[in-house]
């Protein structure tokens, strides 16, 4: 058989090539379109065809690759066609199980306390993260000079030193105090960033709920009511609060919440350092003169304020005795905590 002989053969052979199975494709394209196929044996040898003969035996060989290729594409419509009719498909199969996420612990929990807080009125106040001084600081009773800011390690922007991250959620009473007149009665979650050095115990971002409610007559024991709804509600009605003084530059007087331990009973365990009660929140009166700066009448309104750390409550409620988990995004962190 001469060359021509060869090649008219091959598309004889590739007309009779029968395709009936997925294999039969596999070898079908393999043989006349892989990358050794068969044909390009042919076109080595086109070099000894004369040259008056090129013209036409390269037309031959041209119109075998087509139909190999013509009949491949047809054949592999089919093939997938075939398998995807419904007859082939156990429709009564049950469905494969999609991953599901779940919400992140310190979310969760933000939504436990809110929902608490709406249960007596509270509403939700939300603001920005990048405040000015005067809403972070001054405002609160915390002029330049004042040394309580040194107890924050504030992030100043380097675009605007003037401005900075909120150290404190307490930067929304500031900015509702200004825009509302009372009664003002607000929960503000938020994130608040401090620059310190992150370890087990600190991190420079985290998450914060302020609460403030000013009104005509509001008083501490109004305060202390507040809390102990909060805290039944929040660690089961069992939970006993304790305040000890304390000093914000905007609260007069200020005061720092203990629950009785919830773990133990206030037997005493690691979580509660063996004395019973673990902190949770500061909290106090709204300070008159921070009042005043926000414009309203300190001789007809008072008010009291609270501050309260997510992750903190979080760690407490989960036993979790890192900060840093929070921020890692550990799937076999996450995954322990489901939706509720
Ligand atoms: N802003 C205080 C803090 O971040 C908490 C606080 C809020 C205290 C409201 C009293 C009243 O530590």
């Amino acid at each position: 058989m001469n060359l021509f002989e060869q090649t008219q053969q091959l598309l004889e052979d590739v007309k009779a090539f029968p395709i009936a199975s997925a294999q039969e494709l596999e070898q079908f394209r393999i043989k006349f379109l892989g990358t050794k196929n068969v044909l390009k044996d042919i076109f080595a040898q086109i070099k000894a065809v004369p040259n008056e003969q090129k013209k036409e035996f390269g037309q031959l060989v041209n119109q075998v690759k087509l139909v190999a290729e013509e009949k491949f594409a047809t054949a592999k419509v089919q093939f997938s066609t075939t398998q995807q009719t419904a007859s082939n498909i156990d429709l009564t199969l049950p469905g494969e199980h999609l991953p599901i996420g779940s919400r992140h612990p310190v979310n969760i929990v933000k939504s436990q306390i809110i929902s608490i807080f709406n249960k007596i009125g509270f509403s939700i106040a939300l603001d920005r993260e990048m405040e000015d001084d005067w809403h972070n600081f001054t405002a609160l009773n915390m002029p330049e000079d004042h040394t309580a800011r040194d107890m924050q390690d504030t992030f100043y922007l380097q675009v605007n030193p003037a401005m900075l991250l909120r150290t404190h959620t307490s930067s929304v009473q500031t900015r509702l105090m200004e825009q509302q007149k009372p009664p003002i009665r607000i929960i503000a979650p938020g994130r608040v960033f401090r620059n310190e050095t992150i370890s087990a115990r600190a991190h420079c971002f985290f998450h914060q709920v302020e609460g403030l409610y000013v009104d005509e007559n509001v008083s501490f024991a109004d305060l202390l009511q507040t809390l102990d709804f909060f805290v039944k509600e929040m660690f089961g009605k069992e939970t006993k609060i304790r305040l000890r003084p304390s000093y914000f530059p905007f609260t007069e007087p200020s005061a720092e919440v203990d629950v009785s331990c919830f773990i133990c009973n206030s037997k005493g365990c690691n979580v509660c350092k063996h004395t019973g009660w673990v902190e949770i929140l500061g909290c106090g009166m709204v300070d008159p003169a921070v009042l005043e700066n926000c414009g309203i009448d300190s001789n007809k309104y008072t008010g009291f304020a609270f501050g309260m750390g997510i992750e903190r409550i979080t760690m407490l409620k989960y036993q979790i005795n890192d900060l840093r988990l929070f921020s890692e995004n550990d799937m076999r962190f996450l995954k322990q905590f489901q939706s509720v």
